[in-house]
């Protein structure tokens, strides 16, 4: 997501945190910020779109190596948009009513629309449309109601009140010597140094300072002076924790300590979803406020057409199935390059919906122009704010995966399944076949997805081992039915497109009428078995493949016990609705996929003949 540096010490700031951003910016952002404490004054520079722009109105006041001044602390941050586009107002750092306190932060305050209203009513006026602005004017309520005029406390009482994930750092003009940080949900470390104190989202943006981090923990705050620094917990408790020393090089600390950005990027699918769900699921509500879609309109909606590629047209093919089955509409898939051209039924009645990771895809976007053309009206599923697929169309409903950077698509396909569900369950609801307790319901199975990754990631060993015994395999077969039909689709890309095997995903009852011809002794076929109504029929298909000798890896949730006395290996993953099954299910295909071609000595991260972006037809 977005990155974080500040910095308390002795030596000019101004250089220590544009170059910290700019260990960052290998991430990806669209803007950057910076504030900083200077003969008694706070001052806010930031800038939309590069962070050279940055830097050079930095260096018209500072000088080109920016240590002109006095400025010795500071705080600065890359911006990824998440809440409102990218622009310079707004871009981190952000201020409180007075001006007095500037905030940077990473992550998402679920409950802002509450608290933006609340903060309204009581006379405060907003600059940007970002959720972080209400932290900055909270902090400065909570100081100016302190006697002592306590920072830390401040922001611990804030923290008592945001819901949601957060890094946070914190300046305040009548500290010149202080800063504060504080941290949930999402990664901060504070790095000590010999000459000052830093803060970073991540290690690479402090590690040419210092290799002694402190790692905080959830709803922990510390407070950076340039001589210490002390960390609290939540209730302002004194924590007493040893530094950590950092040995990864420059390339490992970007990649978080993973060998591959694919496997960092894997572990971050438990936050994203989180990230994706939660602020739309508040109350045990469906929320997609960004969504001018009415009962009228959802009534009116007489085909849903779904058009993406790659992967984002995998993540179609699920919400094919979760719309038709939650809204009743009739739904169609096209891969985009094949829509543009095929002259499709598109009228006023089609509700088009294009998915897409970056939001530049080129054949996604001219699919998108052409439905439009028809008279469809348009909803983008995108991850990145602000992009093309963004600004053109009609509705958008954003992912929160944050920048993704191997070119095999992992999280991003994740938090595209709980976008599509969101949307079926609002299209349910809207068209009256969602009541509110099954709404609440469904909500509470979806907010518990996050949590069953974090278990799945973690048993991964299991899936390890497996692919360091089959790795070899020329040809490997995913076989599913339903949703995990379409969720094989993914497993097979993401093998053939990272370990080049040739791969390739059937309907389990579609084998019989030609692909079974091809399994042959020692022929490696991958089974999601996560819909239990479908299960009888797969184990069918298992005993047909096994009796031509093919070796069976089956994924399964974990009460589903019939399955270990076909199957070779069982991946388990905990018990979950059918219907939400691939958002958890992915996850052992794609770390099968990133440790096959580990195994096979492959470019992970660069999959040779792809690009992460295809801006060409
Ligand atoms: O950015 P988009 O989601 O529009 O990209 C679509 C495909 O190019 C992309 O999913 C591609 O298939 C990935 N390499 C899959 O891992």
């Amino acid at each position: 997501m977005c990155g974080i540096v500040g910095y308390v010490g002795s030596e000019p700031a101004l250089p220590i945190l544009i170059g910290g951003l700019r260990r960052l910016e290998y991430r990806g952002y669209d803007s950057a910020g910076v504030a900083y404490l200077e003969g008694g004054g706070l001052s806010v520079v930031k800038r939309k779109g590069r962070l050279q722009r940055l830097e050079e109105a930095l260096q018209r006041q500072y000088g080109e190596d920016l240590s002109g001044g006095s400025v010795r602390i500071g705080i600065a941050h890359t911006r990824w948009a998440t809440h409102g586009a990218p622009s310079d107002e707004n871009s981190h750092p952000h201020l409180s009513a007075s001006g007095r306190i500037a905030v940077v932060h990473n992550g998402i305050i679920e409950n802002y629309m509450e608290l933006r209203a609340s903060l309204s009513g009581l006379g405060y006026a907003f600059v940007s449309e970002t959720d972080t602005e209400v932290v900055a004017h909270l902090i400065e309520r909570h100081y100016d109601a302190d006697a002592k005029k306590d920072l830390l406390s401040a922001v611990l009482r804030t923290m008592g009140e945001i819901e949601g994930s957060y890094a946070l750092g914190v300046l305040c003009a009548d500290d010149p010597g202080t800063f504060v940080a504080a941290r949930k949900d999402s990664p901060l470390v504070v790095g000590l140094g010999t000459n000052g104190n830093f803060i970073a989202s991540d290690i690479p943006a402090i590690l040419s300072r210092t290799r002694e981090v402190l790692i905080l923990e959830d709803r922990e705050a510390a407070c950076l002076r340039a001589d210490g620094v002390r960390v609290v917990d939540a209730l302002g408790r004194p924590v007493d924790r040893a530094p950590m020393h950092v040995d990864w090089d420059v390339e490992a600390a970007e990649k978080g300590g993973y060998e591959h950005f694919m496997m960092k990027e894997m572990h971050e699918e438990p936050r994203a979803v989180r990230d994706t769900l939660a602020p739309r699921l508040r109350d045990g509500a469906i929320r997609l406020d960004a969504i001018t879609i009415d009962a009228a309109d959802a009534a009116a909606i007489s085909k849903v057409q779904i058009i993406a590629c790659g992967t984002a047209y995998h993540a179609g093919v699920v919400a094919k199935y979760a719309i038709e089955r939650l809204a009743r509409i009739p739904v169609e898939v096209d891969v985009a390059s094949e829509f543009r051209y095929r002259d499709p039924l598109v009228d006023a009645r089609t509700l088009a919906v294009v998915i897409s990771q970056s939001g530049e895809t080129l054949d996604t976007m001219a699919a998108m122009r052409e439905a439009k053309r028809r008279g469809a009206r348009t909803l983008a599923i995108v991850n990145v704010v602000g992009s093309s697929i963004a600004r053109e169309a009609d509705d958008v409903l954003y992912t929160m995966a944050g920048p993704e950077i191997a070119v095999a698509s992992t999280k991003a396909y994740n938090t595209q399944l709980a976008a599509v569900y969101l949307l079926a369950f609002r299209l349910a609801a809207l068209r009256g076949l969602l009541d509110e307790a099954a709404c609440a319901g469904w909500s509470e199975r979806l907010l518990a997805l996050p949590e069953a990754l974090d278990r799945i990631l973690a048993d991964r060993s299991v899936l390890q081992r497996f692919a360091a015994e089959h790795f070899n395999a020329r040809s490997v077969f995913f076989i599913g039915r339903g949703l995990d039909y379409a969720l094989s689709m993914e497993g097979s890309l993401k093998l053939k497109e990272i370990s080049y095997i040739h791969s390739e995903a059937y309907a389990g009852g579609e084998l019989k009428h030609g692909t079974i011809a091809l399994i042959e002794e020692g022929t490696l076929v991958v089974c999601p078995l996560t819909q239990a109504p479908l299960l009888e029929k797969m184990i069918g298909n298992i005993r047909e493949v096994k009796a031509r000798g093919a070796v069976v890896l089956g994924i399964a949730t974990d009460s589903c016990a019939k399955v270990d006395e076909v199957c070779d290996a069982v991946f388990r993953i905990p018990d979950v609705d059918p219907l939400l099954a691939p958002v958890l299910a992915v996850t052992p295909m794609q770390l099968f996929a990133y440790y096959v071609a580990v195994n096979k000595g492959c470019d992970v991260d660069k999959p040779r003949n792809l690009a992460k972006s295809v801006t060409v037809e």
